[in-house]
């Protein structure tokens, strides 16, 4: 059976940046000796002081203790050395994202630490193969991803070229679990799972956008108070960067050249412009001032009466009639779901029917027993006085509700239907597991939870309506499903069956 490098197995660090630093600490933390080494020996011997300031900070807050502290700096030493790596188990490289410079330094590396030593890169985009073209043991050679800052966040891709041994894999794999890290086995493929995987959290905010489905404040909005992210995807870029999230972009989207990866012209506009995000004081925001925020102008209200029906959308909307009937507005059970004259619907995708009868349809969200804000749209049928009356006993239940106008496709259902598309796709090509996929999106990027858990909260079936409808209405090509989704539909089993 494959393990763990033993704890006292040496580490080295090469590149002692924002990710080398934070590498050496959990290499260290786990009672490795680490050796730092950087072009310039400085910069290895600023990054130790400033890695003790922050493991002195954790001991103030009761964190860690001052013993741990202090034998997880005394296990880093920074060397310019390189022969002193002789002796070394893993190597992890973490210097700029250039193949050539890689592969150079790898090449030196070989001939120091030899055949048994496993040799592993931290790039985000450089396929692992490229690098060990030509080396002396491409064999030992693999990815170990791990994201920043690499100290907090739990995951780490774990990444075999085509010549990467399987049991070397497999021991960075045990090794990066045994760091108290989530590993995931992952091919070698552009963006690999989580850099693929998260395309479409940015690219239908952008669509959006540009469809005229919201604003940037009001898109982040639902995507933070109903779709249970952490950031809205207009304030993560910005806090990425644009140059880097573009590129990113770009290099998935000319790898697996699809309309659902392609690169958005909003955002290319804010990089040739030199409007990075927070790092240049302007993105989509300007954070010279205050960040714009949307206001709930409906009064709580408990009057008019809420028809519980018995179709299918209600088994996932029903925590919302709860939440309604808790918060004292009077219900009682009927055929079809209504709020006084208006009737009430799932969006799965397409906008509401213009007909005669009033309706409002609601997105999905993480939760509906919590959320605090939920997008909605309504048809021509239903009028101000109808859709205040309903926002008002939403506001009772402690919702905001957000109108959006009736196109296709609100926020979050649309992500999500595309995040689990795009992951399908991955699982279908066998980048990754089913299980994999949804670990890297809720380790690497803090989702609120994996693609394919959530998918199956709302049914397979859920998502191929949802991607049908988008198809339908927006374009064939960018929302055609993967054959993989089809196939549990067609078998009528979740994707966790
Ligand atoms: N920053 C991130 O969010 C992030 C996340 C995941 C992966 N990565 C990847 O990690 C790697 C490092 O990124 P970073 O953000 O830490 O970069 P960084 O610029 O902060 O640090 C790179 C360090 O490497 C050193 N260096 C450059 N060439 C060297 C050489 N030949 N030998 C020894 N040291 C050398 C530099 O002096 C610098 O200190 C890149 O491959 C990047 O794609 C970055």
């Amino acid at each position: 059976m494959t393990t763990a490098l033993a704890s006292d197995s040496i580490i080295a660090v090469i590149g002692a940046g924002t990710m080398g630093a934070g590498i050496a600490q959990v290499a260290a933390q786990a009672g490795h000796k680490v050796w730092l080494v950087d072009q310039d020996i400085n910069v290895s011997e600023a990054a130790l002081a400033k890695l003790a300031t922050g493991l002195e900070k954790l001991v103030g807050r009761g964190k860690i203790s001052a013993e741990h502290a202090a034998n997880t700096i005394a296990n880093i030493k920074p060397t310019a050395d390189q022969h002193d790596l002789a002796g070394t188990s893993l190597v992890i490289e973490a210097i700029i994202e250039d193949r050539n410079v890689k592969h150079h330094v790898f090449a030196g590396l070989m001939g120091i630490c030899g055949a048994d030593c496993i040799y592993a890169s931290n790039t985000s985009s450089i396929p692992i193969a490229d690098i060990a073209e030509g080396l002396e043991y491409p064999e030992q050679m693999v990815g170990m991803h791990f994201f920043n800052p690499a100290q907090i966040m739990k995951l780490v891709e774990v990444i075999s070229g085509k010549r990467t041994c399987g049991k070397v894999a497999d021991i960075v794999y045990h090794t990066a679990v045994a760091w108290n890290k989530v590993a995931v086995h992952a091919t070698d493929t552009p963006g690999f799972i989580v850099n693929r995987v998260a395309r479409p959290f940015y690219a239908e905010a952008l669509r959006m956008v540009s469809e005229g489905m919201g604003d940037y404040t009001a898109i982040d909005t639902v995507m933070r108070a109903a779709g249970g992210f952490r950031m809205g995807p207009f304030e993560l870029m910005d806090l990425i960067g644009h140059d880097v999230n573009y590129a990113v972009t770009d290099l998935v989207s000319e790898a697996l050249y699809h309309p659902l990866f392609e690169v958005s012209p909003i955002q290319k506009a804010l990089v040739d412009k030199g409007d990075l995000g927070r790092k240049t004081g302007r993105g989509y925001y300007d954070y010279s001032a205050d960040l714009p925020k949307l206001t709930n102008t409906a009064v709580a209200s408990t009057s008019g009466q809420l028809i519980i029906g018995d179709n299918d959308d209600d088994a996932i909307l029903s925590p919302l009639w709860n939440r309604l009937s808790g918060a004292g507005i009077a219900s009682k059970l009927g055929k079809t779901t209504r709020f006084d004259d208006l009737q009430l619907q799932l969006h799965s995708g397409a906008p509401v029917t213009e007909s005669d009868t009033a309706t409002v349809a609601f997105d999905i969200a993480l939760d509906l027993t919590s959320c605090t804000a939920l997008a909605c749209q309504r048809n021509q049928a239903c009028s101000n006085e109808q859709f205040q009356a309903l926002a008002n006993a939403f506001a009772a239940a402690d919702i905001f509700l957000i109108e959006m106008p009736n196109q296709a496709g609100l926020p979050v259902a649309r992500t999500v239907a595309m995040l689990t598309n795009v992951a399908a796709d991955a699982v279908d090509k066998q980048v990754c597991s089913l299980e994999d996929a949804d670990k890297a999106m809720r380790y690497g990027v803090n989702y609120p939870q994996g693609p394919f858990i959530w998918a199956d909260q709302l049914s397979p079936n859920w998502v191929q309506t949802t991607l049908a409808n988008l198809a339908h209405h927006i374009c064939a090509s960018r929302y055609a499903e993967n054959d993989w989704i089809a196939k549990h539909v067609i078998e009528q089993r979740n994707f966790y069956a």
